[in-house]
């Protein structure tokens, strides 16, 4: 039987380190306040001339060449993001163009915090039914050109971040490696929740002055009802995945949660009865970085020898949408 192996992983992160600190100068807000609703000390944010397809880029050499493969055996490129570089086309094929792989389809993916396993789930099916053998994922995305840094937009703007991570995925007959299943979910009575609801091309014109002077170009969040949504939902999809599997808590090795909030990983983790060792976060330096921050955590975990093979590996989101899912791995 075919199934998915996930044999290279990279990022990116920006350079540029934006503390706690550097905020309160922007906005008001302290360290405190950002440091407990959220377990964020800093994020990077990018500087002027950086794309999300240069971001997009620089994760995936690192992961082909953790693969240890050319970027011409790539057969298929999916990427997710809810930041493109352009509003059209997508980012998938300036990303296609820096790896000079013309003709090669790529796709977008755009279910936001939840693209990075929508966009596993696609390349699975993929992989699985023959037509493509191996396939490049990346989450990437540039949150810190499109929220609001003033104290208007203080909810948010202290929890995003930007960054990139890619993964290689192929084709393999060994029996008992590569992802298990992949379980997908939406709820759209939401999708007002947490929203950018301009520029809207059901308006006419799309945005106007006034409008923009107003920021409603920026994004809008409930973020208590987020909270309590994620920290259902998410548990929920881990014991969807193990028990589909016929497996259970026990058998986890590591649980990369989408990173939006340390508080939200631990409610995570309380209601899976899981262990700190069994669970990665690294909100601290990098915020929430939507699609990006599960293959970013990936390939931190990787580098820090948290994987090793044979081990259970579980991710799982949620995000705007509302969109939720979550994958299981055999490493
Ligand atoms: C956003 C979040 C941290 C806010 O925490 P909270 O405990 O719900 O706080 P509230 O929204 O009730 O706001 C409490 C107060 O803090 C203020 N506040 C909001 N952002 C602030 C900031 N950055 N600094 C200081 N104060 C802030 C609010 O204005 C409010 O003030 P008020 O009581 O005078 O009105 C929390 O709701 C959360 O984490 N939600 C999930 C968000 C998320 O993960 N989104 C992405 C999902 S993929």
């Amino acid at each position: 039987m075919v199934r998915t192996a996930i044999v290279g992983t990279g990022f990116y992160v920006p350079e540029r380190v934006v503390t706690n600190e550097e905020l309160t100068r922007q906005m008001d807000t302290s360290d405190e306040w950002i440091v407990e609703r959220s377990g964020i000390r800093e994020r990077r944010w990018v500087d002027e001339g950086m794309s999300g397809a240069e971001m997009a880029h620089r994760a995936s050499v690192m992961a082909l060449a953790e693969a240890g493969l050319e970027p011409s055996t790539v057969d298929a490129i999916v990427l997710a993001t809810l930041s493109p570089d352009h509003f059209f086309p997508g980012t998938g094929v300036f990303l296609q163009r820096e790896l000079g792989l013309e003709g090669i389809p790529a796709l977008d993916v755009r279910t936001q915090c939840t693209g990075f396993v929508y966009g596993l789930s696609v390349a699975d099916a993929w992989i699985r039914s023959g037509q493509y053998r191996t396939i490049l994922l990346v989450g990437v995305e540039i949150q810190s050109t499109g929220i609001d840094v003033s104290t208007r937009g203080r909810d948010i703007a202290v929890l995003f971040g930007d960054g990139a991570g890619a993964v290689v995925l192929t084709a393999t007959e060994e029996e008992d490696r590569g992802i298990l299943s992949t379980h997908l979910h939406a709820d759209g009575r939401y999708a007002e929740v947490l929203w950018a609801e301009f520029a809207s091309s059901k308006h006419h014109p799309r945005i106007t002055p006034e409008l923009l002077a107003e920021g409603r170009h920026y994004p809008t969040m409930q973020g208590r009802e987020v909270f309590k949504h994620a920290v259902s939902r998410m548990p929920e999809a881990v014991e969807e995945a193990l028990t589909a599997n016929g497996l259970t808590t026990a058998d986890l090795r590591l649980l990369i949660p989408h990173q939006a909030n340390l508080r939200i990983t631990q409610m995570v983790q309380r209601r899976l009865g899981l262990t700190d060792d069994q669970v990665v976060s690294n909100i601290d330096r990098y915020g929430n970085t939507t699609a990006a921050t599960i293959p970013i955590a990936l390939a931190e975990s990787v580098r820090a020898g948290r994987l090793t093979s044979g081990d259970l590996l579980c991710m799982v989101a949620f995000g705007s949408g509302f969109t939720w899912g979550s994958a299981l791995v055999r490493w």
